[in-house]
């Protein structure tokens, strides 16, 4: 029997050896940056005339990887492989194909710190962020594994006199899938590997700015023996070949994480059938977040701060689950304010690749000059008390920031800034900082600190998020222990790291057999 699942345990960076191992790890990606990459289709790896620079964002000069771009001819090709793969790849057991990803983890094991040094190189995450994404993917690769042996065991029906029924998870076909670029490795993994476990084929079109890590996990997956055509490789503009998967009619499913804008976009696209289409698409879209963290005046106040500062400013900000508003009671508004701007304050500010940096930079250019729009605006509906300035050099670095005094339904209160910005929101009681947490059109994570139990109970049940924490930061979810997925416009609540996960990867089919 295979062992339960546990969570890959983080590395431990105040031991010498894991500092060594690291920075060797790091070395050695060094030494690889700016090589080629080509898309994989069925075996063949293709080099295109079009190619796009994926560099570093905390040295911008430097290249990370030049990637082939596919369009909307070699698309179509990605998704015929994907549907040609499929006719074998249904067949082969659950436990097989499961065993291919407990192979893809071993080998992300062993590999560990390399993979987190790509990250550190490519998506400008600080050690420990790099850690924990690949930590991430591993988990998501043994957990899923072993839900897909769950659920090929038998199920329970009720019994019938003279029939013998059956009810097994069989797989759909070709699916999208489409991460975002700020967990590269674990969420880009997490949905092509719960595609496959389920006996899918995938055709996977890496977020721009993170396709280098993409083709290392393909290499991984190589070695791990997977076979070819059952994961086809796709970089390209989404722009430009995104609404062409979507709505090519062999397309059976989309896995979308990113934007609210782009997975509205999906869900609308994929849900006109196109001329030979036999089925309707399913959507699995997780999207954005603008969340909250409630502190209550009977709360730790040090736990409140170290909470607030832990998820506004992890990465910078750029995670769906970050706090960008502390909503905090009137009585202890200023003293959180002023523990929270301490333990801003003290945050450094740096290359990713150094160990001592707590906040690296934001992924491109595009980020940098749309937060730092957020922040001007932010000045004027607020007052800017800490941060929101840019640290010079070719390195996209804006300070973590924090305005005060922000109005609940303020811009900065609302809209996705995907930065390292907080707006801090004073609530007259309880009730209203909970009216207040529920007024986006988010619904993604949220915490409260308090040590009122009659106030955590009617959080409870009020504060409207996929995913509340009490007591704690509202990043950081493990894969089994926190499945992941929001309410509202933050998505279709699907639950990543879930048991619920993979039944949306699978269709149920039912065998009645009379004697
Ligand atoms: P994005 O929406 O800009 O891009 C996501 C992916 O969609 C990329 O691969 C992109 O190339 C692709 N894309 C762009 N246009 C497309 C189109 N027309 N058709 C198909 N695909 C297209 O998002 P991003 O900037 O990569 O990621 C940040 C966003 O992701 C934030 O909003 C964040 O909150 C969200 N996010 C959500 C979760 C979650 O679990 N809810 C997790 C991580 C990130
Ligand atoms: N799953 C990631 C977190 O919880 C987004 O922070």
């Amino acid at each position: 029997m295979r062992e339960p699942f546990r969570n890959e345990p983080f590395t431990d960076f105040t031991v010498s050896d894991s500092i060594a191992d690291f920075q060797a790890a790091i070395r050695l990606v060094e030494s690889q940056l700016g090589l080629e990459y080509r898309l994989k289709i069925g075996s063949d790896r293709i080099e295109t005339a079009t190619k796009r620079k994926s560099v570093n964002p905390s040295d911008f000069k430097q290249t990370v990887g030049i990637v082939s771009q596919a369009d909307e001819e070699y698309a179509h090709k990605a998704i015929l492989a994907a549907a040609a793969a499929f006719e074998e790849w249904k067949r082969v057991p659950p436990a097989a194909r499961a065993r291919v990803l407990y192979k893809a983890a071993a080998i992300l094991r062993r590999r560990k710190h390399e993979f987190s040094a790509w990250l550190v190189y490519e998506a400008g995450k600080t050690w420990t962020e790099a850690d924990a994404d690949t930590a991430e993917a591993i988990d998501f690769m043994e957990f899923y594994g072993r839900e897909m042996e769950r659920l090929a065991e038998k199920h329970p029906l009720v019994p019938y006199a003279g029939e013998h029924n059956e009810l097994t998870y069989i797989p759909l076909g070709v699916g999208v899938v489409i991460p975002p670029w700020n967990f590269p490795l674990a969420i880009m993994a997490g949905m092509t590997m719960a595609s496959v476990v389920a006996g899918n084929t995938v055709v996977l079109k890496p977020a721009s700015p993170t396709a280098v890590i993409a083709a290392k996990f393909m290499e991984l997956l190589e070695e791990a023996g997977l076979p070819d055509g059952v994961v086809n490789y796709l970089p390209g503009a989404g722009g430009e070949i995104g609404d062409f998967l979507v709505e090519h009619p062999l397309t059976r499913f989309i896995c979308f994480t990113g934007s609210r804008e782009v997975g509205l976009r999906i869900n609308e696209r994929a849900s006109a059938a196109k001329q030979d289409q036999k089925w309707i698409k399913r959507v699995i879209a997780e999207m954005g977040g603008k969340d909250t963290i409630i502190v209550a005046e009977d709360a730790d106040l040090d736990l409140a701060a170290e909470a607030i500062t832990a998820s506004a400013f992890g990465y910078a900000g750029q995670k769906c689950s970050a706090c960008s508003r502390a909503v905090v009671e009137e009585p202890v508004y200023e003293e959180v304010l002023e523990k929270v701007m301490k333990r801003a304050q003290a945050l450094k500010l740096g290359l990713a690749v150094e160990q001592s940096t707590s906040v690296g930079p934001v992924i491109d250019e595009r980020a940098y000059l749309n937060i730092l729009k957020y922040i001007e605006v932010g000045k004027s509906e607020g007052t800017l008390v800490l941060g929101g300035n840019v640290r010079g050099g070719s390195g996209y670095f804006i300070e973590p920031t924090i305005i005060r005094d922000v109005a609940p339904y303020a811009r900065i209160a609302q809209e996705e800034i995907f930065g390292p910005v907080l707006a801090f929101i004073k609530a007259g009681n309880f009730d209203a900082a909970l009216d207040i947490a529920n007024n986006t059109e988010y619904g993604l994570t949220g915490a409260v600190i308090s040590r009122d139990r009659a106030k955590l109970e009617k959080a409870r049940e009020e504060f409207h998020v996929g995913n509340l924490y009490f007591n704690r930061k509202c990043t950081g979810a493990l894969v089994g222990v926190h499945p992941f997925g929001g309410f509202n416009m933050s998505g279709t609540d699907s639950k990543a790291g879930g048991r619920d996960y993979l039944l949306l990867f699978t269709q149920a089919k039912v065998v009645s057999e009379r004697f």
